[in-house]
């Protein structure tokens, strides 16, 4: 779990022969030319291997002077070197020149002690080892500082800059960015939820920002860009960590099976996706001024899977999907955008995965996890830019369903032949997050992938939560009379009455989950009951119509929708409210 993105992209690429390991090392003695504590040093600067964009170091810093309690060892470039992420230091550039400084656990070097750290960087051209490397300020090498003293100095040697450096840190990917960080806050929603009664309850929980458009990416005067989002960001990160959630969600002919979040751009517009949506989105990401914030991008919400369960050949086919499935753009939208995000040092990309409602059936399971690897690889991006998947977004199933398992039988019926479970093979999203990761890796992705979960609107809380399993009469009985998830049918997906705000975000709840998130933000509508015009392209569908009897998605079922329901992604104060009284955890 500890191996780094970098190390399994520099395997992937040895075992591909990309490498020719150089053995350029560059080794500098010296002694201090000034300064009261006798402080004298060796920098030992190796590359480890190198192709043709990129390289791995690794420096050893040895203190032949006085013992110190920390240490900062810079250098400068004379190329285009650029530092990406390090270890065992931490590591900032500015311009050609970088400084490391010591982490927690290696500042003190005695007399002749020793420490390493390492690196990976980008370049073109020729990569020149450094000449001249300083130690807490004195050169290594005994090369003339650049601004040699005139005079033996009578105050103490050059001290580390005062100033912070202008850029932040350069790190190595968390393994869970979850881990340790606090969660951004979107103070727009906070507003929105706090102005609810009873809203103050929730209205400090970190929650998705939807980036649905090209316009939300500079936002206008009333709705704030991605910019001000990361700017505020920083503001709360203060001096700890703190991860940003984005929902990168605006693919040509976006929402294929459904009309709710039809998009503004048309299925062959991918051209515009590339360059007027993930290019900018991209650009502003690696601004160095947010490298310190970790951001999670969840991409594409709803699409793949789309191409496997409604195209011809299934009885949910739409037209709309096969033409997706036929000009590829879903597939090569979401490779760019893994790609492009991904290659930046910072940026968590996890590829939205359904959820068990959806593709638990053993005909969209495997045949979705394959879709998934394929569009991980397309347009040149590797499995190396996805940290890992997201299930139930903007769904409804519950979490756990603890009064029957999939194991259980009735009378010798299996829950499997349930009205409910209908062959399905999970009840619910955490056995099915869970197993569909361990699918992922056994068809090619990173080993230590990581889960979030969408815990928004799965809460099933409230008065009418059953507290036991069903009667043992018949397996219907037995699962309707037990199960958490109280929806009319498990297809059902717009603004569903009964529905509660689900567990709380938090970090590494279970094995293999990256953490509970509320991607969706509650109270934002997931599509209007009527007819209402637009112009973000988005259309009427009927499962969010509450008079509506049903298709073949949802077993022509009523849709279970509340009424009086606005667009999706608009304020819907009546859900939010419902939302609250059936929290549960209770609030
Ligand atoms: C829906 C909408 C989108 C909104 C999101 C979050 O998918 O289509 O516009 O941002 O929900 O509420």
């Amino acid at each position: 779990m500890s191996r780094t993105r970098s190390t399994s992209r520099t395997a992937l690429l040895a075992a591909l022969g990309l490498i020719t390991a150089t053995g350029a090392t560059a080794t500098v003695l010296g002694t201090a030319t000034a300064g009261a504590a006798a402080p004298g040093c060796k920098v030992d600067y190796q590359i480890t291997n190198q192709w043709n964009t990129g390289f791995g170091a690794n420096v050893t810093v040895t203190n032949t002077g006085d013992p110190v309690a920390s240490w900062t060892v810079e250098w400068s470039y004379a190329g285009n070197q650029q530092v990406t992420q390090g270890w065992n230091a931490t590591i900032t550039q500015s311009g050609a020149a970088v400084t490391a400084k010591n982490v927690s656990y290696n500042g003190t070097l005695a007399t002749g002690g020793s420490t390493s750290f390492g690196f990976n960087g980008s370049y073109t051209g020729t990569n020149a080892v450094p000449a001249t490397f300083t130690l807490n300020g004195v050169v290594c090498n005994g090369a003339t500082p650049t601004t040699p003293p005139t005079t033996p100095p009578t105050t103490p040697p050059t001290t580390p800059p005062t100033t912070p450096p202008t850029t932040p840190p350069v790190g190595t990917k968390a393994d869970n960015p979850y881990a340790g960080a606090k969660v951004y806050v979107n103070p727009e929603w906070a507003a929105k939820a706090a102005a609810e009664p009873g809203g103050t309850k929730v209205s400090n929980q970190p929650t998705g920002v939807w980036l649905d458009r090209i316009a939300a990416i500079n936002g206008s005067a009333t709705s704030m860009g991605l910019r001000a989002h990361l700017d505020k960001a920083l503001e709360q990160k203060g001096s700890g960590e703190l991860v940003v959630q984005l929902v990168v969600y605006n693919l040509p002919g976006r929402d294929c099976a459904a009309l709710a979040s039809n998009g503004e751009l048309g299925p062959t517009e991918i051209g515009r996706y590339k360059t007027e949506y993930i290019d900018p989105i991209a650009a502003i990401l690696a601004d160095s001024k947010y490298a310190g914030l970790r951001i999670v991008t969840t991409v594409e919400i709803d699409s793949l899977p789309n191409l496997v369960t409604n195209v011809s050949g299934r009885p949910t086919a739409t037209a709309n999907c096969d033409v997706m499935k036929a000009n590829g753009n879903y597939i090569t939208g979401v490779g760019y955008a893994l790609k492009k995000l991904g290659s930046i040092g910072n940026v968590y990309n996890y590829i939205d995965a359904g959820h068990h409602g959806w593709l638990g059936w053993d005909d969209n399971f495997g045949p979705s996890a394959e879709l998934f690897k394929q569009a991980a690889v397309a347009e040149g991006s590797t499995v190396d830019n996805v940290h890992g998947f997201i299930v139930n977004t903007a769904n409804y199933s519950a979490l756990k369903e603890d009064h029957f398992t999939i194991n259980d039988s009735v009378n010798g019926t299996s829950v499997r032949q349930s009205k409910w479970v209908d062959w399905n093979r999970y009840t619910d999203e955490l056995s099915y997050a869970q197993a569909m990761r361990a699918k992922l890796v056994s068809i090619g992705f990173n080993s230590n992938l990581g889960m979030l979960i969408d815990t928004s609107r799965n809460g099933w809380g409230g008065t009418a939560r059953p507290t036991g399993p069903g009667a043992l009469t018949s397996v219907d009985t037995y699962v309707n009379g037990g199960r958490y998830d109280r929806r009319i049918h498990l297809g059902n997906w717009c603004n569903q009455a009964g529905a509660g705000l689900g567990e709380r975000p938090q970090a590494a709840p279970a094995a293999g989950i990256d953490a509970y998130v509320w991607m969706k933000p509650p109270g934002e509508s997931d599509g209007a009951s009527k007819e209402i015009p637009n112009n973000e392209g988005k259309g009427f569908d009927r499962m969010c119509d509450p008079t509506y009897t049903g298709n073949a998605r949802n077993g022509n079922s009523m849709s279970g929708s509340l009424p009086d329901a606005p667009i999706s992604g608009q304020w819907f104060s009546a859900q939010f409210q419902e939302l609250l009284k059936n929290a549960h955890p209770a609030l």
